[in-house]
């Protein structure tokens, strides 16, 4: 790893320390009322919203380190339930821009509630009850970062719905987010990939990001010896498709 790489990964990590401490203190304020003095209804709603944020800016660093230990090809392996890994995944993406139906979100009892809430929202999430329940031994936030960042790009980019469909075939786990926003065409299909590629802003979605999302999905799933494909062109929405190994690359 280069000097300046492990400089910046060094930066990133640091910033762990002090969000934790924001984190306690949010925790502390909210719970231990009987210390710190009665809080109102208003006041625990901004501090209940501050600590949202605060831990998806843990997330976030989590994320970008877990970025540096992809490029140095480590998988960190984990035994989880995968609802737990897409409830999290939907609850951090709609606690962004609409922090009430995150709280609906992790309010529901069952996948078929779950399904219901998300469809409100067109979010169609197609999995079947069996493999909702499934125990996977992954690299957990790897996988949650790659389903994160594609189904926010769906969701910037939909025009009516987005399609989220799970399965399992041939000793992988599929997971391909479909949406039905303008597309992307075949010239762009490499190169949306690079860092910091953006393709022309025609004005049709006022959501900007930095073109880093893609680039950090490929580096994720290719270390984890999956593939990762692209099916849209010009007005007819865009398809990715991941597939991961279940038997995970050894590292
Ligand atoms: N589902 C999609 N439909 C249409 N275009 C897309 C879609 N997903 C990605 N793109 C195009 O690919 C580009 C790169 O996507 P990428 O996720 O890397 O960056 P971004 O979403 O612009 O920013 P961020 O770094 O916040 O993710 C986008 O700017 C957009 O032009
Ligand atoms: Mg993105």
């Amino acid at each position: 790893m280069g000097r300046n790489r492990i400089k910046i990964d060094l930066l990133i990590h640091d910033l762990k320390v002090p969000l934790s401490v924001i984190e306690a203190g949010l925790v502390s304020m909210l719970t231990r009322e009987e210390k710190y003095g009665p809080l109102t209804d208003k006041q625990k709603k901004v501090l209940k919203r501050v600590l949202r944020n605060t831990r998806r800016t843990i997330t976030l660093v989590n994320d970008a380190l877990e970025l540096g230990r992809s490029r140095e090809g480590r998988l960190n392996l984990t035994s989880f339930q995968l609802s737990n890994l897409i409830e999290q995944s939907l609850v951090e993406i709609f606690d962004y821009a609409d922090s009430n139906t995150a709280e609906r979100i992790r309010a529901c009892k069952d996948l078929r509630t779950l399904k219901a809430e998300l469809a409100r929202k067109g979010l169609k999430l197609d999995i079947e009850e069996p493999l909702w329940c499934r125990q996977y031994t992954l690299d957990q936030p790897k996988v949650t970062q790659i389903l994160r960042n594609l189904l926010t790009n769906a969701l910037k980019y939909k025009r009516n719905e987005v399609r989220l469909w799970i399965g399992e075939e041939d000793g992988f786990l599929c997971i391909s987010v479909r949406d039905d926003g303008e597309g992307i065409p075949e010239m762009y299909h490499e190169r949306i990939f690079e860092c910091y590629f953006q393709m022309d802003q025609t004005g049709s979605c006022p959501v900007r990001g930095h073109g880093l999302g893609l680039a950090g999905v490929l580096i994720l799933v290719e270390d984890m010896g999956g593939t990762l494909t692209l099916e849209s062109g010009q007005g007819r929405g865009a398809e990715f498709s991941v597939k991961i190994p279940l038997a995970p690359p050894r590292s």
